[in-house]
């Protein structure tokens, strides 16, 4: 080596590159709440403008605040290093989010913020970095003047830092993200659909901190102009028909990974405007999967990792993960907090887990097919497992079809069980189970012909009788046997000398 270059990069080319990392506004703002959050705020404001094509965006927060020396630092892209260990609720690792999230956003950002009653505010303006092609990373401090003549920062500074001793807003300015195309109605239409987008997925993100799931932790207020956001939790805490399996917990590294997982119910099992409520955004066969949640805030949802395929079997399944920061480096957390892959042993825990879990979404549609079988002692159907495989089939031993074989001669009863067979072979399953499955199609519950029902009660109390059942173990034997839905008058004039009474 004969010596050292100076390769410092290009202010200008690299800060527009990084405006291309990959954010959109709603994981930008979530990055930027992250920090308030870290920053112990009880409250957090999104306020919004279209301003007639000059929109503007700003957060606005009652945490701890920054000094002059850390709001400084706080500016600086990489301010602090991924590697060094942080505080156990610091939703922070990068030093970089602050800065990438709003550029992904706007060209002006001015971060203003009180500590201790001191005020300080700096800004990066990408259009001056650019049209002065200077070398250097300068970025602008504010003095006290500058701050009362920029009318938009001094009125949120008079309306929400002026009565605080600390606080912090962060300011977007000349936004010009794919929301916004300068002057027309259409993007206008287009910035509120996005902020309200940005409002449903902060809802989930933070539902955690919006409404605290484990005691001695309180709610974290975030609204979007004024109005408060509600938390989404995905798992349907208010629906009371869900399941939620045993916890695991994984060890890796001498740290835990708690797995909580659920099912949902089935759409039969609860209203349909609950159902529909915890459906989210694309519906239950597109959200099932992880959730996994860095300090409790939401980083990735609804993916098996590619251990398995989603599929309609398992759409009512969902599991909470939970990971430390401590575990970041493993997990390959990305500076948008929007990725993340569980490294191969946990990989292996999380295989295992669906594997003891896959069963019980299953569970939750059999479970009609199970209750058909419990309910009567004679069903039409009768359903078999062998080798873990599941076999439907009508009944020879119910009395209307075992009669009927009795009945007739030899070669018409052979023909009869051929029937039978082809019937029960060709049972539709895969059919039936997305039909069964799907959050649209509803059976026809069948409509009962008067003299119909009344045939097939005498047909079937001349069944059982040919059986030797008589009196009151005939009336039992009848009431076991699953049949049309027989009214109980029609029971007491066909079997008039046995009372309910003593049946
Ligand atoms: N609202 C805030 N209140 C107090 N301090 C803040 C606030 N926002 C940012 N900071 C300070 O600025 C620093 C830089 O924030 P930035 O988001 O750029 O990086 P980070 O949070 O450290 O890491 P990451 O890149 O993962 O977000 C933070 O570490 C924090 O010290
Ligand atoms: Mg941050």
């Amino acid at each position: 080596m004969s010596g050292h270059l100076d390769l410092s990069p290009q202010p200008s080319a690299l800060l527009e590159s990084l405006r291309s990392i990959g954010y959109t506004i709603e994981t930008a703002l979530a990055d930027i709440i992250d920090n308030s959050i870290t920053a112990q705020s009880t409250s957090v404001s999104v306020q919004f403008l279209w301003n007639n094509g000059a929109p503007w965006v700003a957060i606005v927060d009652d945490g701890r605040g920054m000094t002059q020396e850390e709001l400084i630092e706080a500016m600086r892209f990489g301010s602090r290093t991924p590697i060094e260990s942080r505080d156990e609720n610091d939703l922070g690792r990068f030093g970089l989010g602050m800065k990438t999230a709003s550029i992904s956003q706007c060209r002006h950002l001015t971060l203003a913020s009180k500590r201790d009653g001191m005020l300080t505010a700096c800004e990066w303006d990408l259009d001056k970095i650019a049209t002065n092609g200077s070398a250097s990373w300068l970025a602008g401090l504010y003095d006290p003047a500058n701050i009362t003549s920029d009318l938009l920062l001094n009125g949120l500074v008079s309306e929400s830092l002026a009565n605080r001793e600390s606080g912090t807003i962060l300011l977007w300015r000349r936004l010009d993200n794919s929301s916004v195309e300068k002057g027309n109605s259409i993007a206008e239409a287009r910035f509120s659909e996005a902020m309200d987008s940005a409002r449903k997925h902060l809802e989930l993100v933070f539902h955690r901190f919006l409404s605290p799931d484990s005691p001695g932790r309180s709610a974290i207020k975030i609204d979007f102009n004024g109005n408060a956001l509600d938390a989404f939790n995905p798992f349907g805490p208010l629906i009371p028909a869900r399941q939620e399996l045993p916890l695991e917990t994984v060890h890796i590294d001498g740290r835990k990974i708690l797995v909580q997982p659920y099912v949902l119910p089935h759409r039969s099992k609860v209203p349909t405007a609950l159902y529909e409520q915890y459906a989210g955004e694309h519906g239950y066969l597109h959200n099932q999967g992880f959730y996994i949640y860095r300090n409790r805030r939401l980083i990735v949802k609804a993916t098996w990792f590619r251990l398995i395929k989603k599929e309609e079997l398992n759409k009512l399944i969902r599991v909470r993960v939970d990971i430390p920061n401590s575990l970041d480096h493993l997990w390959r957390i990305d500076v948008k907090k929007s990725q993340a892959s569980p490294p191969e042993s946990v990989r292996r825990e999380l295989k295992k887990v669906i594997g003891r879990i896959a069963g019980a979404g299953k569970h939750v549609f059999t479970r009609r097919a199970t209750v058909i079988k419990n309910r009567t002692l004679t069903p039409v159907w009768s359903r078999e497992v062998a080798d873990g495989k599941i076999r439907y089939g009508v009944n020879e031993e119910h009395p209307l079809v075992k009669s009927l074989l009795e009945m007739v001669t030899m070669e018409q009863a052979s023909q009869l069980r051929t029937c039978l067979r082809l019937v029960n072979e060709t049972f539709p399953y895969e059919l039936f189970f997305a039909d069964a499955a799907s959050d649209t199609v509803e059976f026809e519950k069948p409509e009962y012909d008067e003299e119909e029902v009344r045939l097939a009660a005498v047909q079937l109390i001349d069944a059982l009788r040919s059986y030797g059942f008589e009196g009151v173990d005939l009336r039992k034997q009848l009431l076991r046997t699953e049949a049309f839905p027989f009214p109980p008058e029609l029971i007491d004039e066909l079997l008039p000398e046995i009372t309910k009474s003593n049946g």
